[in-house]
């Protein structure tokens, strides 16, 4: 079945919020799912996570980022257009509950996976700290979102531009060593979620990443979302997308988060040096 746009808006100059007539999928998402859609019938299939869902007009919210032929293609289809095929809810939900003191990081597009999971916990009754951050002011998006589910919020830009200038990891740092937390939540680029692992590991806080790693077919077939945890192999579309941040193998991950970059290196490389054909 066929799902309608209903809302197309600019969130900034590669970002856009869509809302998308899905009634089935918005009746049963729960924060951290995600859909996996294509657009035409020649179309690829790409996992994006829903981020709200309205009840009411049966609609699903997609935050999307033009990092690529798909994204640019989705993000430029206009109100009353159709999207061909939507699977969903996928993935394995967030374990929601009364935490108590909770951290919620979101780097970048990162922001749109961790809002739901952060709107879901204030609701939980936790007492929300959030650290969010992006290259420049115009990518920290959601800003009055998570404004309204946190507790604290913390915001950071890596030029300065908006809030603090510098990484969510400096903030951590800091909150880490006056506060006892009980859990936090981390989504955004491989590096930066390593990089909160090992600022957690220490103390021994119980750290869920949700991780984004290149998907086929969404449905645990191909084999392509692998990672090792706990140094078992786990595919990220069924057993994931969240995992023990401290058993994740981030160095195989991000190498395979690459392999698209790299054939994509290489065939420039070749077109640079006049051979062509690769295309
Ligand atoms: C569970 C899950 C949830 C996601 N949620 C969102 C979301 O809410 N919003 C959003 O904008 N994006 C999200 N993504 C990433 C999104 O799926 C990719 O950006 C998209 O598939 C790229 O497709 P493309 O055809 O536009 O680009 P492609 O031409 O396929 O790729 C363009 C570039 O992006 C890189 N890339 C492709 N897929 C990924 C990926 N999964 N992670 C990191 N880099 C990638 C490629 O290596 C390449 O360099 C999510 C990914 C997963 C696995
Ligand atoms: S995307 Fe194919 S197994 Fe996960």
């Amino acid at each position: 079945m066929a799902h309608k746009i209903v809302k197309n808006v600019k969130l900034n100059s590669s970002v856009r919020r869509l809302e998308i007539h899905a009634e089935d999928i918005a009746n049963k998402a729960l924060p951290g799912q995600f859909i996996v859609l294509r657009i035409d019938e020649k179309g690829e299939r790409i996992p994006l996570t829903i981020c709200e869902t309205n009840l009411a007009e049966g609609t699903i919210v997609l935050i999307v980022q033009e990092v690529g032929a798909t994204t640019i293609k989705l993000c430029k289809l206009p109100v009353g257009s159709y999207i061909l095929d939507i699977i969903g809810p996928l993935g394995k939900s967030t374990e929601i509950k009364k935490y108590g003191k909770v951290i919620c990081i979101g780097g970048g597009v990162g922001i749109a996976e961790i809002y739901p999971v952060a709107k879901a916990l204030h609701a939980a009754g936790n007492n929300v700290f959030s650290i969010i951050g992006a290259r420049t002011e115009e990518f920290l998006i959601l800003k009055e979102q998570m404004r309204s589910v946190s507790k604290n919020l913390y915001l950071l830009t890596d030029d300065g531009s908006f809030g603090r200038k510098g990484f969510v990891s400096d903030v951590l740092g800091e909150i880490l060593k006056k506060n006892n937390f009980d859990i936090v939540f981390a989504v955004g680029p491989v590096p930066m979620m390593a990089v909160v692992a090992g600022q957690t590991k220490p103390y021994k806080l119980k750290t869920i990443v949700s991780l984004n790693s290149i998907m086929v077919d969404g449905t645990g077939m191909c084999g392509s979302c692998r990672v090792t945890v706990g140094g078992e192999i786990k595919f990220v579309c069924v057993d994931g997308p969240d995992f023990d941040a401290h058993k994740v193998d981030f160095k195989e991950l991000s190498s395979r988060s690459l392999r698209f970059k790299s054939a994509e290196k290489q065939c420039l490389l070749k077109i640079e040096k006049g051979n062509s054909n690769v295309l």
